[in-house]
């Protein structure tokens, strides 16, 4: 079975990102995937600095982190816009688990080869889709394949329902339909 770490670039309570993400892992796991949802609240760490980095190598919620995705095949990313990029809280955790241990220690990339299928939501009309742009040429860069389909949720604050659905079924199938996809392009990876 394909395995799918879901996370948002948002660690906010009541965050819509989390609710995309949950969303889509729901459309992965009908797919036929196995899917792991988490926050990335739950994984604080310092702002990356590289002499910390080189001197004392990961800080332990980023090597748990990395290690969480060296165990997933695909990720399903829901990331805020702030001010037309991406969130730095995901910033910040990309680039530490994107790196080695110290010199000598675990060379295990956590991101090469990997697929992703990304999505945003936000209040504005725009639903945060410049944001969209800026992760998707990181994630290539970083060598993950990020697939075609993306979805912006715009007005966010009245998208979603008290369970957390979005409310136009259109916009629900979406989001589940891009959390199938990528299930479904990992199993055909496999086959
Ligand atoms: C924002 N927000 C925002 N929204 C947007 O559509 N375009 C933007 O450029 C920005 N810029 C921005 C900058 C900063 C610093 C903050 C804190 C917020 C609004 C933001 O996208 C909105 O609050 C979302 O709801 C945040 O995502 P979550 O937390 O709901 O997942």
């Amino acid at each position: 079975m394909v395995k799918i770490l879901a996370f948002s670039g948002s660690a906010r309570q009541a965050s819509f990102n989390q609710k995309l993400a949950a969303i889509a892992a729901k459309g992965a796991r009908e797919a036929g995937a196995e899917v792991t949802l988490i926050n990335l609240g739950d994984y604080p760490m310092p702002i990356i600095n590289q002499d910390e980095h080189e001197a004392h190598g990961l800080p332990p919620k980023a090597r748990e982190l990395k290690q969480l995705l060296l165990e997933h095949d695909g990720l399903l990313i829901a990331s805020p816009e702030y001010n037309s990029a991406f969130s730095p809280l995901l910033k910040n955790a990309i680039d530490w688990t994107s790196r080695t241990e110290r010199e000598g220690e675990s060379p295990l990339q956590a991101f090469n080869g990997k697929y992703a299928a990304i999505m945003s939501a936000s209040p504005g009309a725009l639903g945060g889709l410049r944001g969209l742009v800026f992760l998707r040429m990181l994630l290539q860069n970083i060598n993950v394949t990020v697939l075609a389909t993306q979805r912006a949720i715009g007005q966010a604050g009245s998208a979603f329902d008290e369970q957390g659905q979005l409310k136009d079924s259109k916009q629900q199938q979406a989001i589940e339909g891009i959390g199938a996809e990528l299930a479904k392009t990992l199993a055909k990876l496999r086959d």
